[in-house]
């Protein structure tokens, strides 16, 4: 997830007490006690305001009538970037980067460019056949290792073949029929008066003032401006010019509606939502389609995490142990009975700060899977130091380039959720079970213990992942329902078989976190061997009943409680039906990823437990996001 942000207006005089964003290239004094923010300041305010959304590095194009074309980059935060002060630029855009294709480096910073340096490209998003793209322009000459910088040489060739005063925006539009993937762009070229835009899969907000206009990621880059937007649609091809903007949709000029935004700043810098932590379950869409993006071949029945192993180690591989803490731990548990169904490998979840490689284990032979958001939690590099020292091969699973535990291991794949703010973590947590997912599967292919035809159905579920959440997450409100009528429980049980015992775990996990309720996780069959003693009218029990997760045993259970008196809440498979359950949630038919959909629910139950109880939800007391204490 990257942020994209662009302005073209005349600049824009600032009240007194107001400061461009700028510092070092605010324009001329508007000669009323305020300032005056130039394009570049404009677009660098846009940055810092879009910097939740990645922060590896950033970067601007302005275009300016005598000054032409002028790109400024760089790695680090937005505030490490020092934009030009081009008293002409009439119009510019900007990116700030979450590196999913290449690190953090100047050269991987946007904006890119073509081999002249007449057309600068921002791009959030990925484009999964850039390799193929790349073959095809072997004429050109590619300075970075991002997927992004084809656009702008796509651009370049076909302006070549396109003539007129509609080239960049002819050009955009060819140019983004060729891309897969998802993506929202915005070009600009020398010696022209617009900023083109283009939507699919990624978001894409268009702010409207007076004589200017803003185009960014979120409406957050702009909203101190205009609270006036147009939100594209996938597919919308847009030109912003001083005189106003035209959409087309399918190659037809388009009308898209304007609203207002009502949001206050504070809120606009979640997105609208009150809490960090609801805006990225949200996100979880979004950010599972960039999870898989180019990993997948349904077809083929396979799955590519860009990930070599020595030749024979997978064929000779005996044990997978993987190791994390917290969340990343349970979505380590999920992996665990998917590196044995599909992969064909003994696999075992240790809790970092427990873990020893252990007596009688072949190092050689084995594959240590590091599990962690940050990339910087002190128990789980401690076990991965342990499993060094072993000799073993370790391998990390993290969201962030450049942490500590990629330093650390052989190989590493990124779950590319984009930054995750919330101490609780959420949309991570997907990402991490997709993308071990695919490891699995790929790590079964390569090993010949997985055929394609049954690789298919899982690949499938993890396509279908991200629409299947949406509709979670579009009947959020049944949930918050079921949390308002059973949030002031006296403790809460959460239940699942098979797949569906991590999540369960995962639910405990999260409601006990912000909610500061009692919650405990556990395997369904486990219910009577204990925790049934604690079981009464205010005890609600939360289960996964899921298909794939032995839901009608599951639900034998559930009964067992109900029959104490515990309200049920259950995620169950669509199309199926448990009559006695208190409230029933659908989760859609995806598979194996169906507790992962079911998940989500119980995200959403504990986040509307602790905001009805008024919790400090993304900070909650004594936790910390990243624990670099062992
Ligand atoms: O960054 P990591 O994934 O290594 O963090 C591990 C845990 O500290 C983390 O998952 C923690 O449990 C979360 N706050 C749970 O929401």
């Amino acid at each position: 997830m990257c942020g994209i942000t662009g302005y073209i207006g005349d600049g824009i005089a600032l009240d007194d007490g107001e400061s461009a964003a700028n510092d070092g290239a605010t324009g001329d004094a508007a000669g009323d006690g305020g300032g005056f923010a130039r394009v570049g300041d404009i677009v660098h305010e846009g940055l810092r305001n879009l910097e939740y959304r990645g922060y590896d590095s950033a970067g601007v194009a302005l275009v300016g009538e005598a000054s032409g074309l002028t790109v400024a980059k760089r790695s680090g935060e937005v505030d490490n970037l020092t934009v030009p002060d081009v008293a002409d630029a009439a119009l510019g855009i900007g990116h700030t980067r979450w590196s999913t294709h290449g690190p953090p480096t100047d050269e991987n910073a946007h904006p890119h460019t073509d081999c002249v340096g007449d057309i600068a490209v921002v791009h959030n998003g990925i484009v999964e056949n850039h390799e193929a793209l790349k073959t095809e322009l072997s004429d050109h000459e590619f300075t970075s290792d991002t997927d992004t910088e084809v656009i702008p040489h796509l651009i370049e060739e076909e302006l070549a073949a396109v003539s007129g005063a509609g080239g960049l925006l002819d050009a955009v539009r060819a140019v983004e029929s060729r891309l897969e993937g998802s993506y929202a762009i915005c070009a600009v070229r020398d010696g022209d008066d617009r900023i083109v835009v283009a939507r699919r899969g990624s978001p894409l907000v268009l702010g409207h003032d007076e004589d200017a206009t803003f185009v960014a990621s979120d409406v957050t880059a702009f909203l101190e401006h205009t609270r006036d937007v147009t939100y594209l649609e996938d597919g919308d091809v847009a030109s912003l010019s001083a005189e106003g903007v035209e959409v087309y949709a399918d190659g037809e000029l388009v009308d898209r509606e304007t609203e207002t935004v009502t949001w206050e700043a504070d809120a606009a810098e979640k997105g609208g939502y009150e809490h960090y932590m609801r805006k990225e379950i949200h996100e979880q869409p979004e950010s599972l389609r960039q999870t898989i993006a180019g990993r997948l071949d349904v077809d083929a029945g396979d799955a590519d995490l860009d990930v070599s192993f020595p030749p024979g180690f997978l064929a000779d591989l005996e044990e997978i142990q993987i190791v994390a803490c917290g969340t990343s731990n349970y979505a380590g548990r999920y992996a665990a009975r998917l590196f044995e169904d599909l992969s064909g490998v003994r696999a075992t979840v240790e809790t970092a700060s427990e873990y020893e490689f252990g007596a009688g284990r072949s190092p050689d032979r084995t594959l240590v899977v590091a599990v962690t958001q940050s990339g910087e939690t002190a128990d789980t590099l401690g076990a991965v130091r342990r499993a060094n020292a072993a000799g073993a091969r370790t391998f990390a699973v993290t969201n962030t380039l450049g942490s500590t535990v990629t330093r650390e291991v052989d190989d590493t794949a990124f779950i590319r959720a984009g930054p995750e703010i919330g101490v609780a973590a959420t949309k991570t947590f997907a990402s991490q079970v997709a993308t071990l997912t695919m490891l699995a599967v790929a790590i079964g292919r390569e090993r010949g213990a997985l055929a394609a035809a049954d690789a298919r159905p899982v690949l499938e579920g993890l396509r279908d992942l991200p629409g299947a959440v949406q509709q979670v997450l579009d009947n959020e409100d049944a949930v918050r329902e079921a949390a308002t009528e059973y949030g002031d429980s006296g403790a809460f049980f959460f239940v699942g078989r098979q797949l569906g015992v991590p999540v369960a775990l995962e639910g405990a996990l999260k409601l006990k976190e912000i909610s500061y309720d009692h919650a405990e996780g556990f395997p369904a069959g486990e219910l009577k061997h204990g925790p049934l003693a604690l079981v009464t009218p205010d005890t609600p029990v939360l289960a996964v009943l899921t298909d794939g997760a032995r839901a009608d045993e599951t639900m034998n259970n559930v009964t067992e409680a109900q029959t104490r008196g515990a309200p049920a809440i259950g995620c169950v498979s669509a199309g199926e039906e448990y009559a006695t359950l208190d409230v029933s949630l659908p989760v859609p038919d995806v598979g194996i990823a169906e507790p992962l959909v079911a998940n989500v629910y119980l995200q959403l139950f504990a986040y509307h437990v602790a905001n009805d109880k008024g919790r400090s939800i993304d900070k909650p007391r004594n936790l910390a996001k990243s624990v670099t204490v062992e």
